[in-house]
């Protein structure tokens, strides 16, 4: 059986790359405890409840997905939240949605992570800087919180589900969903990705593609010499495996990935040299 490895690309950009199971085994460590996430949206006609489902697919599925019309959730259950709604003219639908960040918006201001709408602008998938203004001011402002994402998705209309006119259209974008998914996973990190402080400087950290038992490599450049750091971790934050940890010299490096011991699943690489810090997130399947 033949596992692969293929590293997509992160907020800080890479590249693809695939591994065989032939692989020597990884150094098991222990790391930080999972953090819980929750996605709350409400739907209608189900576009909104697709883009929840695509966000967490993106979040390598580690978030509870929640209706909001079926369950209030409890702000205490969870560390981090990503909350959706439909637009209908000036409101964020369905009204349990601002409701819940209103009344929770004490807790939610340091728990929201990402935040967005699904709307039809009447067939037209084109991003216009009032749909960013309505996010905004219907969701992002009253949360209260300050690193939030954010995203407007295009949804579907069908005449048979909601009466709004004109043609129906669907622009619903499943890779627009996982991606947001994985921008928000990339930013949030938690406890061993905790960002460095020297974002400014760059390190290249990608994977190269084919088998790995003939030519898959992680390759990385390092602009400034210090203790290298790069390891496997769990979309939960726990590193799984250390491939270096020794002192370089600033330049590029290529590393063959020993991962036989990886289960199927999502994973991070991580890359830290002196306070700068890369990660690309990477999935294996059988
Ligand atoms: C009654 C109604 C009103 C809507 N009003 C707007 C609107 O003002 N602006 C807009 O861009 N889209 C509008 N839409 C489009 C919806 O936002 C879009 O169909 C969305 O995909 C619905 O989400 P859902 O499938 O999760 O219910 C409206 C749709 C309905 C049914």
């Amino acid at each position: 059986m033949l596992r692969r490895m293929f590293c997509k690309l992160g907020a800080t950009g890479l590249a693809s790359m695939a591994i065989s199971k032939q692989i020597s085994a990884l150094e098991k460590v222990a790391g930080a405890p999972a953090k819980k996430w929750a996605i709350i949206y409400g739907s209608k006609c189900g576009s909104t409840k697709e883009y929840a489902g695509f966000i967490n697919e993106g979040l390598g599925g580690i978030a509870e997905v929640i209706d909001i019309e079926k369950t209030t959730p409890k702000t205490d259950d969870y560390d981090f939240f990503i909350i959706g709604g439909w637009r209908n003219g000036n409101d964020v639908m369905p009204q349990k949605i601002p409701s819940f960040v209103n009344d929770n918006k004490s807790v939610l201001n340091n728990k929201v992570k990402g935040m967005f709408v699904v709307l039809g602008n009447q067939g037209k998938p084109t991003l216009k800087p009032e749909m960013t203004t309505f996010l905004n001011n219907k969701l992002i402002i009253p949360s209260g919180a300050k690193d939030v994402a954010g995203k407007i998705f295009f949804g579907r209309y069908d005449p048979d589900c909601g009466k709004l006119g004109g043609s129906p259209y669907n622009n619903v974008n499943k890779d627009d969903g996982v991606a947001f998914g994985q921008k928000i996973l990339s930013e949030n990190q938690t406890g061993i990705f905790k960002s460095s402080s020297s974002m400014n400087r760059v390190a290249d950290l990608y994977c190269s593609s084919g088998f790995f038992g003939r030519s898959s490599t992680v390759n990385y450049t390092i602009p400034v010499s210090g203790h290298v750091e790069l390891s496997v971790c769990s979309i939960h934050g726990q590193k799984v495996a250390t491939m270096v940890s020794q002192y370089q010299n600033a330049g590029f490096y290529k590393v063959p990935l020993r991962g036989k011991n990886l289960a199927p699943g999502h994973y991070i690489c991580r890359l830290e040299v002196a306070g700068i810090l890369k990660t690309i997130s990477a999935t294996i399947t059988k």
